[in-house]
């Protein structure tokens, strides 16, 4: 077998047309879509996810504002800001990339955020609304594999997903995403004494651990699908997922690559996001 391999940047890309169009109209209504990106610091793999925001924005016509402050930028100077742009009417999104410096707070940062123009999905408010399958904005990294799997037609209700991972960001709410479509869900961790025997039964697996070439095909059930999250820059210089690719894709139904994989997605439906915000907002 031969794994069918999810190309994540074509999908995005149709997507991104799409969205393209929904701008202009929107644009003709007197609609503007804007989203500010907070960076923090000069951390290299967070400045290359914020360009390749700025790029989509772009493409699609959303307006999109880099505020780059230094590393010593303090807490109180963060919270300032926050509120400055929850304020302003002509901001919809406001994401502020993580990780931040360790003198600021990460959560009380989110909980800042006014939830309305929480485009990350982080916000308390919105995680609670996402749990209970109220519509919200829901996190980019999942959403954006629910989109792919959605795409592909990949049946989830009643499969059994097995989640590799549980950060705020990826694991557990990509794991609650795909519970609100009926999929039995297991979590794994860095404490689970089974790994290899659980994901062994996984229908869909979802690898979001970022440590490069964890999962061989000795992990996957035939037919499986799997969703590599991982992002890892090996000695050599060049990206590679949590999965060994070439030996996954003898055995899996279908699978994403790294890069070109779930990457592209995330960052298409924080841009899905800000324009759902910038119409919530006029219509509200
Ligand atoms: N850092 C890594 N992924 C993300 C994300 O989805 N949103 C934000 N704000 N920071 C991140």
């Amino acid at each position: 077998m031969s794994a069918k391999v999810i190309y994540g940047d074509q999908l995005a890309q149709t997507l991104r047309d799409e969205m393209k169009t929904e701008v202009a109209t929107l644009n003709k209504r007197g609609i503007h879509p804007k989203l500010v990106v907070i960076l923090i610091g000069d951390d290299p793999a967070s400045k290359s996810y914020v360009s390749g925001k700025q790029k989509a924005a772009d493409y699609i016509g959303i307006q999109s504002e880099l505020i780059s402050l230094p590393t010593e930028t303090s807490e109180d100077e963060l919270l300032d800001l926050i509120r400055q742009l929850n304020k302003a009417t002509d901001v919809n999104g406001i994401l502020v990339q993580l990780p931040l410096p360790k003198h600021i707070d990460e959560q009380l940062i989110i909980e800042t955020i006014d939830p309305t123009k929480d485009v990350d999905g982080f916000h308390p408010i919105n995680i609670g609304k996402m749990m209970t399958n109220q519509a919200t904005f829901l996190p980019c990294t999942p959403y954006g594999i629910l989109t792919m799997l959605k795409l592909m037609n990949i049946e989830i209700a009643g499969k059994h997903a097995v989640i590799i991972g549980r950060s705020h960001i990826v694991g557990k709410p990509v794991g609650q995403l795909l519970l609100n479509e009926h999929a039995t869900v297991t979590y794994c961790h860095s404490k689970t004494t089974n790994l290899k025997e659980l994901v062994k039964l996984a229908d869909i697996v979802v690898v979001a651990v970022g440590r490069a070439h964890m999962i061989d095909q000795s992990y996957i059930k035939a037919g499986a699908t799997v969703i590599d999250v991982g992002v890892n820059r090996i000695e050599d210089g060049s990206l590679t997922g949590d999965v060994v690719f070439d030996s996954v894709k003898e055995k899996a139904a279908y699978l994403t690559p790294v890069p070109k994989g779930v990457g592209p997605m995330t960052i298409t439906m924080l841009m899905k996001n800000t324009i759902k915000a910038a119409i919530n907002q006029v219509t509200k």
